[in-house]
């Protein structure tokens, strides 16, 4: 499945982008460890138009404060003239569902049409640029995503696992992004209504990772984000569930579940395979693959339990103009 480029277009430009959701690696993954993640269909709009001056969904004034348009004018429209930036969006912010990566992707892609188009190697770079000044940390796997679709692998190279997409860097880090089947589950991912940060998530994360115990950890979060991996080239739903309780069990030792996740965990846990937190956590979302034909009663035991969920698939397209 390549991607064609973004084309060249005329104002106004509308584009839309994916969500994400991280099956294994997460946080890890900063540190140059495998991740597994698919884009989700569920997507945020972003369409610009020109306009006397900046606007940002019909006001002037939430464009100062807003740090991921900054960036990205700072990156990609610093002589350009004002637009007006109108968004629409499925993804809940702030809930580990790369509700900021498809902004950014989108509004990224919409100026990329109108400098002429852009291929999304380059996109990639561009919009891992804008989250990470934006964010101050993090990987480009939430960006790829919103970029590529489908399922994604970071930093991993075992068979059966393709060639790179792009390559992306930031300061003295690179991370390798290849392409992965579809292994052809429905996921169920469940909003907690709890809004994580996940700039102080990565840092406190970070420093665990930093300590005497770093090299053994981040070991731990890579093996099983690789048997994660070969589990879903296989199509092995119940050994991939279970790698996602084991990648959960890790996410607890570094300090990122919540006893508003655990809940969800424990109500999701009689019709799933494996259920974990998802993105940055101490707030955010869950996924969990459902048992074979129970995928209506997980959502519906999730939503019991105070959650938001979705049944999910991967959005086969990434950014595209619309
Ligand atoms: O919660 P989110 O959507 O910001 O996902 C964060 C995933 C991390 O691995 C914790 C950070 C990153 O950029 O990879």
């Amino acid at each position: 499945m390549t991607q064609p480029p973004i084309p060249a277009a005329v104002l106004p430009i509308v584009a839309r982008a994916p969500g994400k959701c991280i099956l294994f690696g997460e946080h890890a993954v900063v540190r140059g460890q495998p991740e597994v993640l698919l884009a989700i269909d569920l997507y945020t709009q972003v369409a610009i138009r020109p306009s006397p001056e900046w606007r940002l969904n019909g006001h002037i004034g939430p464009v100062a404060g807003h740090r991921y348009l900054q960036a990205a004018i700072h990156e990609l429209w610093s002589n350009g003239t004002p637009l007006d930036v109108t968004v629409v969006s499925r993804i809940p912010k702030a809930s580990g569902m790369g509700s900021s990566a498809a902004f950014v992707a989108g509004l990224a892609a919409a100026i990329g049409a109108a400098q002429g188009g852009v291929d999304r190697a380059r996109l990639a770079q561009q919009v891992f640029t804008i989250e990470r000044n934006a964010q101050g940390v993090g990987s480009p796997g939430d960006t790829s995503a919103a970029i590529a679709g489908g399922y994604l692998t970071l930093n991993t190279e075992v068979a059966a696992v393709g060639d790179p997409l792009w390559s992306v860097k930031a300061d003295e880090s690179r991370w390798t992004v290849r392409r992965i089947g579809d292994p052809g589950w429905v996921w169920v991912v469940a909003y907690s209504g709890l809004p994580k940060a996940t700039g102080p998530k990565v840092r406190a994360v970070g420093e665990r990772f930093a300590s005497a115990e770093g090299p053994e950890l981040l070991e731990r979060f890579s093996d099983v984000a690789t048997a994660g991996l070969r589990a879903m080239a296989q199509e092995d739903a119940p050994e991939t569930g279970r790698l996602l309780d084991e990648n959960q069990e890790l996410l607890r030792t570094v300090g990122v579940s919540h006893p508003r996740l655990e809940a969800l965990l424990d109500a999701a846990r009689p019709a799933a395979l494996g259920a974990k937190v998802t993105g940055a956590g101490g707030g955010g979302s869950i996924v969990a693959l459902p048992k074979p034909g129970q995928e209506t009663d997980l959502v519906r035991r999730l939503a019991r339990a105070g959650a938001v969920p979705f049944a999910t698939g991967p959005a086969a397209h990434g950014v595209e103009l619309v």
